[in-house]
């Protein structure tokens, strides 16, 4: 490859900038030039990409969100919209590209690398629910934040004797609730993976209170269904009723930590190596400490395993 591109697709995440700029610096080392796409998929349909340098990427490493901005493009679904993209990539004479996202970003990479341009994906999300990667860019700082809130949150409800709903974000993935719930020593880890029993968690809060304990925090992965609902359902079994509080966007922006900037730099660095070296279709991840590239066609009909080890301990030591 001569010419590559890099774009940034999805929910945005923290360590995405990393990324970019490790892709950029990376390819601008190695001789190629290096061209950047707006707004996802639809910056490439309405071809809206622009060479960048060495000084594009300057002051971005520290910054959340992405420079190149980021959106969920309908007209990209299409086979239509897939070729309008190619073809924009070919008329530049682009033949390599990076794709900086999630579950969906990865499908259409794949799509990509099947109409002929060689394409690479980095795991920017910070949902942490793509496989054959230990981690992905951005869930690093979005479970510190989920922990800060936690520690907030717990000095004001041991103050009132509160028992207390934290509902974080994640999809379908419980990674954020439960890598945040054993970090900051909740009572309880509600995820999608693992089915729960009301009865038990609403007696076993009211045993707590009556032993002592001064406070009770659950926390609930959006994947499992409104922190509200929970909240009544427990009400209803103990009188006892959980404050709730949402979390939200704040989990997704936000400096990077040093981990996800670390992985995204090696991760962004390493996609350029792969492309260079004439790979295409590859998803890159990062497995105990290896860098690894995964067949995307793989990843995207894989489902990321659930950590049931982690889940277990934090059962043990939550008691
Ligand atoms: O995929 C990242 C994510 O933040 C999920 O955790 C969440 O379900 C979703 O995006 C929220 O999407 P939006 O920002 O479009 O509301």
């Amino acid at each position: 490859v001569k010419k590559i591109a890099v774009l940034t697709s999805g929910g945005d995440s923290q360590g995405m900038n990393a990324a970019v700029r490790a892709v950029v610096r990376s390819g601008l080392y190695h001789g190629l030039e290096v061209f950047a796409v707006q707004r996802g998929y639809s910056g490439l349909i309405n071809d809206d990409i622009r060479e960048m340098d060495l000084r594009s990427v300057g002051d971005i490493i520290q910054r959340g969100g992405t420079i190149l901005q980021t959106a969920r493009c309908k007209e990209f679904v299409t086979p239509e919209g897939q070729q309008l993209a190619a073809d924009n990539l070919r008329k530049r004479g682009i033949d390599g590209l990076v794709v900086i996202g999630g579950d969906g970003s990865y499908q259409g990479a794949n799509k990509l690398s099947k109409l002929g341009i060689k394409t690479m994906g980095l795991p920017g999300t910070i949902d942490n629910d793509i496989p054959f990667t230990d981690f992905t860019i951005g869930f690093d700082t979005a479970v510190s934040i989920v922990v800060d809130a936690i520690n907030k949150i717990r000095d004001t409800m041991s103050s009132h004797e509160r028992s207390s709903i934290v509902e974080v974000m994640g999809r379908h993935c419980g990674d954020i609730a439960l890598y945040a719930g054993l970090a900051s020593g909740a009572e309880t880890i509600l995820v999608p993976e693992v089915p729960y029993d009301l009865d038990e968690i609403a007696n076993r809060m009211t045993e707590n209170f009556s032993q002592g304990k001064r406070h009770s925090i659950i926390i609930v992965a959006e994947g499992v269904g409104k922190g509200e609902n929970i909240s009544a359902e427990i009400m209803k079994r103990n009188g006892i009723e959980p404050r709730v509080t949402v979390l939200g966007h704040i989990q997704r922006g936000g400096t990077p930590t040093h981990n996800d900037r670390i992985l995204a730099s090696s991760l962004g660095d390493f996609a350029v190596r792969r492309l260079i070296a004439g790979d295409s279709g590859k998803a890159c991840g990062m497995v105990k400490g290896e860098l690894v590239a995964t067949d995307i066609d793989t990843v995207v009909h894989t489902k990321k395993q659930f950590n049931m080890e982690l889940y277990e301990l934090s059962k043990r030591l939550s008691q």
